[in-house]
């Protein structure tokens, strides 16, 4: 994959499924990261074609569990991220799935301690022998925390020392924020997460749709892509929490949602997923 300028929407847990990367893509991004899937929960998956939907999953066996969910609109931009901390089973894990995706990528920058403990993220860094070259670099060191300022300076030393691309990420809050860091850093490419969480629209350079307009799109994708309610619901949590508060009566009913169908109705999408289900139907009866 060319790694030349492109704006990149950053790995998220829970949010970067295939409706938030879609959203992203169609403001703009480049190349969309997937949410971390560790290779454990991968290797147990088959892939089936979802003909209903048009897309691909990858389903725990024995089971209707959708661990990764993807469609042919991605294909060139999509990419995987991995948890691992062993060089055979990520690749029996990228085997599974390299000819639906543009790239997998290992995550060595998590600093929790589930990956950790794991041998997994940022615990990578410290076993170059098991590491080739990546071309990933995050913003912060392992004890930094979101709340701590990016070190861009940081950045453009490691671009000075590598000949590989580098994308760098941290605080782009604002599209021109995206030229900022490619200027102080030397970066190839700009990442972003929290910034694209709160508003996809980020990637615009219009300039950012209101919030609304954006959560509303993100709804309607949910529903067309039958996304995991549990993801679903803590992506709008994530935003109603930035621009607004869970306790007003949106945050509340939200809450309360049990299935697409509760979360069209709370934002009066019920005719769209009603819509979505009959022609799912006919198309699922040709
Ligand atoms: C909700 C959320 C989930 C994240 N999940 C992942 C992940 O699955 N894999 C990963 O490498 N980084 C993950 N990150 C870290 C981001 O990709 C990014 O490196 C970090 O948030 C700094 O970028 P920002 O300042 O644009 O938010 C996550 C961040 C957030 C806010």
């Amino acid at each position: 994959m060319d790694y030349e300028n492109k704006l990149v929407l950053a790995p998220m847990v829970r949010v970067g499924t295939l409706p938030f990367r879609l959203l992203a893509a169609q403001y703009g991004a480049d190349i969309t990261y997937g949410e971390e899937i560790i290779d454990h929960k991968m290797i147990k998956c088959e892939r089936r074609l979802n003909e209903h939907l048009g897309s691909t999953d990858f389903v725990e066996k024995g089971t209707n569990n959708v661990v990764f969910r993807t469609c042919s609109l991605e294909r060139k931009r999509v990419v995987f991220q991995m948890g691992t901390s062993n060089a055979a089973r990520a690749l029996s894990a990228a085997q599974i799935l390299c000819q639906d995706v543009a790239a997998i990528d290992i995550n060595m920058g998590c600093p929790k301690s589930f990956s950790i403990s794991g041998g997994m993220g940022a615990a990578l860094l410290n076993k170059p022998d098991l590491i080739h070259d990546s071309c990933s670099i995050t913003c912060r060191r392992v004890a930094d925390r979101p709340r701590d300022p990016a070190k861009w300076s940081e950045i453009a030393d490691v671009v000075a020392a590598l000949t590989i691309p580098v994308i760098a990420n941290g605080d782009i809050f604002e599209f021109d924020d995206f030229q900022r860091i490619k200027v102080h850093t030397g970066a190839s490419s700009m990442m972003v997460a929290r910034g694209a969480l709160w508003n996809a629209s980020i990637f615009s350079p219009e300039g950012k749709l209101p919030w609304e307009d954006v959560k509303r799109e993100y709804v309607r994708k949910s529903i067309l892509w039958d996304n995991d309610i549990k993801g679903t619901k803590h992506t709008l949590k994530e935003m109603i929490m930035h621009y607004s508060c869970l306790e007003l009566p949106e945050g509340k009913a939200l809450i309360k949602s049990e299935s697409l169908a509760d979360i069209a109705k709370l934002y009066g999408e019920e005719n769209y997923y009603q819509f979505v289900q009959e022609n799912r139907l006919f198309n699922g009866s040709r």
